[in-house]
């Protein structure tokens, strides 16, 4: 039934979303990504649409459909990424970055296709920029949201998240889990603020969890 919720709450508003893994190139046939299917970030999309915001969604390379009506920007590396969000950021009123960003990327990608000679190869990767980080820095009038993915001592890694990357919530989520996170419909996660005590959401289909993630965003902006 949340899907046909027609509270029209986002009217007026501008959510700048990022979805799916983003891709590094070592070679013109090979690249390093990682596990995210893009489902959180589409299913943000989706719901800040529903609820009446102007949507912006950046994403990389998923299987999925972004929604229609949402103003879509398709992108590979973490360094499109970036200038994706930073193009669009200063007019925004909440910005989510769903995406799951490769931490690192190839030093030299090769212009032509590496062969198979040596027994081992060893890929010399040089760190990407922290997106969320750098958008926390800009911040002005945004509410900021990020996601923390996590295998071990979830609320301690994602408070230092919260605070370090100057976000206003935090969105922390067990990946080592099967039933929940990657690729899964469903998600449960903590919700961390800067005021208040981490609050648990319970297992939910993950346009629900986006729909409390939107309303919390809402609420954090002091206009619900
Ligand atoms: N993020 C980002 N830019 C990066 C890496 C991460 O904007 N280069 C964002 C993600 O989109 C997410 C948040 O930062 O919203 C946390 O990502 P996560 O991978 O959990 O944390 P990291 O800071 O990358 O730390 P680590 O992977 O070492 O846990
Ligand atoms: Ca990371």
């Amino acid at each position: 039934a949340d899907v046909e919720n027609i509270e029209q709450d986002l009217r007026g508003k501008k959510v700048l979303i990022s979805a799916g893994g983003t891709r590094e190139a070592i070679d013109p046939v090979r690249y390093i990504a990682n596990r995210s299917s893009g489902k959180m970030g589409y299913a943000l999309a989706k719901r800040a649409l529903a609820r009446g915001a102007e949507v912006t969604l950046v994403t990389g390379p998923t299987k999925l459909t972004p929604p229609a009506g949402v103003t879509t920007y398709e992108i590979q590396t973490a360094a499109e990424l970036e200038e994706a969000m930073l193009t669009h950021y200063a007019k925004q009123d909440i910005v989510i970055m769903a995406a799951a960003v490769a931490d690192y990327r190839v030093k030299t990608v090769a212009e032509q296709k590496i062969k198979k000679n040596a027994e081992t190869w060893q890929l010399e990767l040089v760190k990407n920029p922290d997106i969320l980080k750098r958008l926390g820095e800009l911040k002005r009038e945004q509410v900021l949201v990020g996601f923390a993915a996590e295998t071990t001592d979830l609320l301690a890694h994602a408070t230092k998240k919260l605070q370090q990357k100057n976000a206003d919530l935090l969105v922390a989520n067990d990946v080592s889990r099967k039933d929940i996170g990657f690729g899964a419909d469903d998600n449960e996660a903590w919700l961390l603020t800067r005021k208040n005590a981490p609050k648990a959401t319970g297992k939910l289909k993950k346009t629900q969890l986006a729909d409390l993630i939107l309303s919390s965003a809402l609420q954090l902006r002091g206009e619900s």
